[in-house]
């Protein structure tokens, strides 16, 4: 975790207090490495009421909430067609790779999305988590219940 994230994060924290000031706070982490996003969901865990991490465009399994009350997930997944890389037309982006070249500019793919999420329930005293889980609506990922 980088020292700017937490310093910022930290004065962000001082002036916003959750359950006090303010009703409920989501921390966006978008971030390449899930190491990077559960480090940042521990430290913040317990001063908002959510860490949602968000980049891979891949969700993940581990929705859950952290011993302090903050609810967690290393990536929320993408709104988008999944017969695809990372939501981007799949033929061209296999090309990039193959090829190690740009080659054509990506194109989003066109099929049927998913809507990916993570719905969060929280204490209306505390602000903090109540319940989490994860969202997948339509497209090619199963549904979530
Ligand atoms: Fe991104």
């Amino acid at each position: 975790m980088r020292s700017t994230i937490r310093s910022r994060l930290d004065d962000i924290l001082t002036r916003y207090r959750l359950g006090e000031d303010i009703a409920a706070i989501l921390v966006d982490f978008h971030a390449e490495a899930s190491s990077e996003k559960m480090a940042l969901g521990h430290f913040a865990d317990g001063r908002v009421s959510a860490v949602f991490g968000t980049h891979s465009h891949v969700p993940t399994a581990d929705a859950q909430i952290l011993p302090g009350g903050t609810a967690y997930i290393s990536d929320a997944g993408m709104c988008g067609d999944y017969d695809s890389v990372i939501g981007m037309k799949k033929e061209i982006a296999v090309q990039r790779f193959i090829k190690k070249m740009p080659g054509e500019r990506l194109a989003p793919a066109e099929g049927e999305g998913t809507l990916c999420a993570a719905v969060v329930e929280t204490d209306d005293r505390t602000g903090l988590a109540k319940s989490v889980r994860p969202l997948r609506l339509g497209g090619r990922l199963p549904p979530t219940a």
